[in-house]
């Protein structure tokens, strides 16, 4: 099973693993450094996954999680990109570029601004556990936020420039898109508002079709979805569902859950495939493949979620950091 083929949109993706997007902390100004492509190297060589997803890339420099982060946010970071993208496909792996803006969660000290966010909430991100940034974000006008969909839109083009397969989207673990697709974050009442499933993916239905039409339909567009905060008053499996048919339904190939103001870990549920409630619902609602992440350490643990049809693909983080050479079994 994870040893099979699976097509997803244009692209034929040679087995069912995918190398999760990993922070790399290793850029410097937003441009990769040479620890950056061995950390690359290392961990796409023999191109054992069927798709790798590069490390979630500012799309503005407002936007930025860290002082380490990989940017996407000018032409000047194409050519960097591209060494990435070089390496993964010279390896034999299809690679896509995540593109983010950490909304709330950028701080002061690293961006030299206020942060922005659909409302004046802050909320910790990125990290499980972690602290809400002291500073309330500014919520964002009508035109901001349509300058901001206009920059994930000109990153995505970049990351075209740079080689990529396609581009993952990310809106998960607390960050700008999460934010507005959590109630808890959401408070808007106009077109964006946080009450309405329409609402709360609308920045998302402009970024999708924004993208969409800049690029073409052949190139591969994954979306992360923070699927469920398991927090009171916060997204819920079945707002999953529903935003996830919204996204299909626009053309999104590839449906890549996580969790979402909970970050990447479920508390109190350390099994592998710990969202797998989520990515089961929205399997059985949609028609493109699903990818779950969280908790995997074994090739068995993959063929256990896809046997229980969890996911159609199934990602690992934490074991590929820790492990460079995690997953040689792939090419047996
Ligand atoms: C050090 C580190 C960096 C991460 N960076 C990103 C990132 O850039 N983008 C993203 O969507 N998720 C990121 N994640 C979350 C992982 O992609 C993954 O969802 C999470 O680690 C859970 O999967 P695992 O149990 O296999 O590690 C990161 C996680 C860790 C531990």
């Amino acid at each position: 099973m994870v040893k099979d083929k699976i097509r997803a949109g244009h692209w034929e993706l040679k087995n069912r693993m995918v190398k999760a997007p990993i922070h790399s902390e290793t850029c410097v100004n937003g441009r990769i450094t040479e620890e950056t492509l061995k950390h690359y190297k290392d961990r796409t060589e023999d191109g054992r996954f069927g798709l790798v997803v590069v490390e979630h890339c500012f799309v503005r420099k407002d936007g930025m999680a860290s002082a380490t982060q990989l940017g996407v946010e000018n032409d000047e970071a194409i050519e960097g990109l591209k060494r990435i993208c070089d390496i993964i496909h010279k390896n034999g792996s299809t690679a896509i570029l995540q593109i983010s803006h950490a909304g709330c969660g950028a701080l002061r000290s690293v961006t030299g601004c206020q942060p922005v966010s659909a409302s004046n909430i802050s909320v910790n991100c990125g990290w499980p556990g972690g602290k809400p940034n002291p500073e309330n974000p500014r919520p964002m006008t009508r035109n901001e936020i349509l300058a901001l969909e206009d920059c994930y839109i000109r990153a995505a083009e970049r990351g075209m420039k740079a080689g990529y397969d396609g581009i993952n989207i990310h809106s998960a673990h607390g960050y700008m898109l999460d934010q507005f697709f959590s109630p808890i974050t959401n408070k808007r009442t106009d077109e964006y508002n946080g009450y309405t499933i329409e609402g709360r993916t609308r920045i998302h239905q402009e970024i999708i079709l924004g993208i969409r039409h800049t690029i073409g339909d052949k190139p591969l567009l994954a979306l992360r979805l923070g699927g469920c905060d398991y927090m009171e008053g916060g997204t819920t499996i079945s707002d999953a569902v529903k935003a996830c048919q919204i996204f299909e339904k626009l053309g999104v190939d590839l449906l890549d859950i996580s969790g979402g103001l909970c970050c990447f870990t479920r508390p109190g549920h350390p099994e592998p495939g710990y969202f797998g409630d989520i990515s089961e619902a929205v399997k059985k609602a949609v028609n493109v493949p699903v990818l779950l992440t969280g908790g995997v350490k074994t090739l068995q643990d993959a063929e256990m979620l896809l046997a229980q049809q969890k996911a159609d693909l199934i990602g690992v983080g934490r074991i590929i950091t820790a492990q460079a050479n995690w997953g040689k079994e792939l090419l047996d």
